[in-house]
């Protein structure tokens, strides 16, 4: 078939890993325009999004505890994909993706797009510090050669077939039901006063809009989604995710977790 007139990158990334391998991909299908839906932020609850008929659509967000995390399927949930082809990626710390890539798929195709790719890549963890590193500078080079591969191998497959009925229903390894996600909590990052110059960067980069800065910053822990992104984006280093069950979790994941993985692919064969 005609490779479609415009390739679309729709993720939620919040520490932007992600979106690192989403762009990688992309980069082989360069020929053709890209365009960014990027649902990170909290103005992707109400923002008008386009229309994603004949585009090849890159759908990708990170793993949260085994699954898709909730704020991502909200945000999901408002694409329409009138039979648009879609990759599907998630982005794991290097634990387990487990379910996360059934259930991206289940909303893609609930969505109206066809998966014809997917695939797991590793990111650094959102909890890895430089005390306590996690799948450090994940994706790394090899990572990223490896989603452009992909991106050639999608861009070739699409090329070689009449339409999307000539290829076969994609199979993702995870369960149905998923797995149990996370649970409510209160934890949240901490803010030391005394190196926050009260700069807002945190508050710009928070998903959920749970950062408020006038005299000192104020989050609002049960809307936190612990994503790190407030953590990452401060330039004093006056924001921490201090909890010590997220440490005592960080420890344990830099532990038992600490060997590399790779990342895995599964691509829809052509019907013989
Ligand atoms: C709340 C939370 C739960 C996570 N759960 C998992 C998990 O189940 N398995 C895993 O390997 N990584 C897990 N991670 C790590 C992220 O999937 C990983 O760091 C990813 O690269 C973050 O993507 P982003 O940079 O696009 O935000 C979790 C991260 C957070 C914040
Ligand atoms: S980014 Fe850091 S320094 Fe800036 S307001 Fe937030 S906590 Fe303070
Ligand atoms: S306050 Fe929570 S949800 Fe907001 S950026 Fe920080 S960790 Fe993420």
């Amino acid at each position: 078939m005609t490779l479609c007139s415009a390739v679309t990158l729709a993720y939620f990334s919040p520490t932007g890993t992600t979106r690192a391998v989403l762009e990688a991909l992309a980069e082989p299908l360069a020929s053709i325009e890209v365009r960014h839906i990027d649902l990170t932020l909290p103005g992707a609850e109400t923002q008008k999004l386009p229309e994603l008929e004949s585009n090849l659509v890159l759908l990708g967000v990170p793993v949260y505890a085994g699954r898709v995390p909730e704020t991502a399927v909200r945000r999901l949930r408002r694409l329409s994909g009138h039979g648009a082809p879609a990759v599907l990626v998630v982005v794991y710390g290097n634990r387990a993706f487990e379910d996360a890539l059934v259930e991206l798929s289940d909303i893609a195709r609930e969505r109206g797009f066809v998966p014809i790719a997917g695939a797991a890549f590793i990111g650094e963890h959102s909890y890895s510090t430089p005390a306590t590193l996690i799948a450090a500078g994940r994706p790394d080079v090899a990572d990223l050669a490896r989603a452009r591969v992909l991106g050639q191998t999608v861009r070739d497959r699409l090329a070689e077939v009449a339409d999307l009925a000539s290829m076969q229903p994609l199979q993702l390894p995870g369960n149905r039901p998923y797995r149990q996600g996370m649970s409510p909590s209160e934890v949240a990052p901490e803010t030391d006063r005394g190196l926050c110059t009260l700069c807002e960067a945190c508050a710009r980069v928070c998903p959920v809009a749970a950062i408020t800065v006038g005299d000192r910053v104020l989050t609002d822990g049960a809307a936190c989604i612990l994503c790190c992104a407030c953590v990452k984006a401060c330039p004093t280093g006056a924001r921490t995710m201090a909890d010590p069950g997220v440490r005592h979790t960080a420890h344990w994941l830099a532990t038992e977790h600490g060997a590399r993985k790779e990342a895995e692919i599964f691509i829809s064969e052509v019907r013989g």
